[in-house]
Order: C-alpha cells, then structure tokens, then sequence
C-alpha cells in the first residue's frame, strides 16, 4: 500500500570540479562531499553508475584568478567545465549530463548575472547566457539548467540551441528558486558569494524569489512553460514541499526539486552529533520531496541513499 517509492534512478548527483589531477578537496561544510578533479569525478560518475545514479549536475570551483566582473571564463571553449561534461560523456555516453547555466562560478562579483551600477543586468546577461548554454551543447551537455533566474532565458537559450543545432538538448529551468539561505554551504565549496563591495547588491534578492511567496512560483512556472522548459525546478526543496505539490497539480511537465547544500549539512552535522539518525532522516526527507511530486532529485546524498536503498533490497 505505499504509495510513494524512490529509486535511485530518479537521483541527480550534484558534483564540484577542480582543476589537477587524482585531486579531492573535502568541503568542510558538506561531509563526504568533495571537490574533485576531472579524473576524480569520472570515477565518481563509475561509481554512481554502478548504484543505478545515472545523472550529473556539474558545478566547476574556478581559481580566483579566472573571475571577472563579465564572467569571460564561462565562454571559453575549453574551460574547466567544458572538459569535464566531454570527460563524462566519453566515459559513460548513456549518462546523463547536466550544467548550470548561470555567471556566479565565473563572476568576481559572485552574481548569477552582470552587475552595473550596484544592480544585476537582467537582459544583457540573457544574451550571455544563451551563449553559455550553446557551449554546454556543444561540449555534450544532455540537458542544460539555467539556475540565474532572469526573466525570458528559457526562451532565448532554446533559440540559442535550435540555432545551434542542439535540438535535442533539453532545458532544465530552475523555475522556482528562491532567494534562500540553505545556499551556504554551496556557496563555500565554490567560493561564490556575492562579495563585500559598495557597489555590487549584498544577496540576490532582486533576481531570486521572495520565501514568502507561492503563487509568483505558478506565475514563474506559466513563463517558462510557454518559452519552452522540458522541466520545472523548486529550490531548495524541504522548505517548499507546498511549492512543488502546487506546481505538480499545475502543469503536466516534469517536476525537479533541488534538495541543496544547507539540507543536506543540517542532517549531516546532527548525524555527526548522534541527534539524529542520519539514514532514516535523509530517506525520509527525499521521500517527503518525492511524495509532495517532484518526479527528479537534485540530491548530494544520491550515493548515501542508493547504496540505503540496495541494502534494503538484500
Ligand atoms: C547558482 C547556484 C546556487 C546553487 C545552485 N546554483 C547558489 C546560489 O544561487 O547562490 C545552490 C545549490 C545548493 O545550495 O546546493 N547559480
């Protein structure tokens, strides 16, 4: 009589890559999540194969010396990213791989978008961004995920894609994501958060939505329908249960949810204390997350719950 069941298939495990080689750099405020070299990630790719986890976003920890104010690095052709989606898909061609579509890894001012004049430029970072994602496809990228939140880049990157050929590339939309402080933990791994200046905004409450609000996510999620989005996500996911349940009766496309880095740390830490049982909470959120109807989950713990979720086969 259950009603709700979580395979591990419906798992997307989120990686950071760094550049070298056989390197891994644990991320203090993610437990047994680690940066990790080209190399490295491959391997980790092997190993959640292996558990049925067949999917990858990929977010690259670029060196400080790369940012800039304009983000140039996330179009160069053969930037970090770029070799790690073409690293993957050469190794395991039926994966699939997803990236991020937005400036904040490449940005010195640790904005999703440009900024000038301490404000966030929404249309001249769609331009960008429709670039950006055309690079992805054109590295092997199954899908791409636009996670900045400007208003009309669903629409300009499909264009982008089509023009480009990438027909069958699929866009991801981060649709309902908002201005949330579950990021923290993300935000040090990549060392992305906007910096401490007079004139860059302080958080990225003009472009991500207000928690408060509901029925903008329905409104967000009509947009992006119409401009083409394969998939709609809410993010973070635990807090938005309601979000993704609302969306769900909504629309007939498939629903992601991105259970995020301050999720995932809060289980972790407590775990670590003996507060709570690390396995039984975790399942439990993700199935919470399931049940409310997200049919995909961005998840760090996917490894965690599938090697569960074998176990409890045998
Ligand atoms: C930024 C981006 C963020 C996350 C995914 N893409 C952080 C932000 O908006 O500041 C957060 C994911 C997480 O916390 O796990 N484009």
């Amino acid at each position: 009589m259950r009603e709700t069941r979580l395979t591990p298939d419906r798992l997307v495990l989120p990686q950071f890559v760094v550049e070298g080689d056989d390197r891994s750099e644990p991320i203090e405020a993610m437990p047994g999540r680690s940066r990790l070299s080209i190399d490295r990630t491959v391997a980790e790719c092997e190993k959640a194969m292996a558990m049925g986890v067949r999917s990858f976003a990929l977010f690259p920890a670029i060196d400080a010396s790369l940012k800039s104010p304009g983000g140039e690095e996330g179009l160069a052709p053969n930037n970090l990213l770029c070799r790690a989606v073409r690293a993957i898909k050469e190794a395991f061609p039926e994966s699939c791989v997803i990236t991020d579509v937005a400036l904040d890894p490449y940005s010195s001012d640790g904005h999703d978008g440009l900024v000038a004049g301490g404000v966030v430029l929404n249309d001249e970072t769609v331009d960008l961004l429709a670039r950006m994602a055309v690079l992805h496809a054109e590295s092997g990228a199954d899908m791409v995920a636009p996670s900045d939140m400007m208003d009309g880049r669903v629409g300009a990157i499909r264009e982008a894609l089509d023009a480009a050929g990438a027909t069958d590339v699929a866009v991801l939309s981060y649709t309902a994501k908002y201005a949330s402080a579950f990021y923290g933990p993300f935000r040090e791994a990549l060392d992305s958060a906007p910096v401490d200046s007079p004139d860059v905004p302080r958080d990225k409450c003009t472009y991500q939505m207000d928690p408060a609000n509901a029925r903008e996510a329905s409104i967000e999620a009509m947009l992006d329908a119409e401009e083409g989005a394969d998939i709609l996500m809410v993010k973070p996911a635990l807090p938005y249960l309601d979000v993704i349940h609302r969306l769900r009766g909504e629309t007939d496309l498939p629903i992601a949810a991105y259970h995020v880095s301050g999720e995932y740390a809060m289980v972790k830490a407590a775990a670590e204390r003996g507060w709570l049982d690390e396995r039984a909470c975790m399942s439990e959120m993700l199935t919470a997350i399931a049940r409310a109807g997200a049919d995909v989950i961005f998840t760090y713990a996917a490894l965690d719950y599938a090697s569960w979720w074998h176990d409890s086969r045998t």
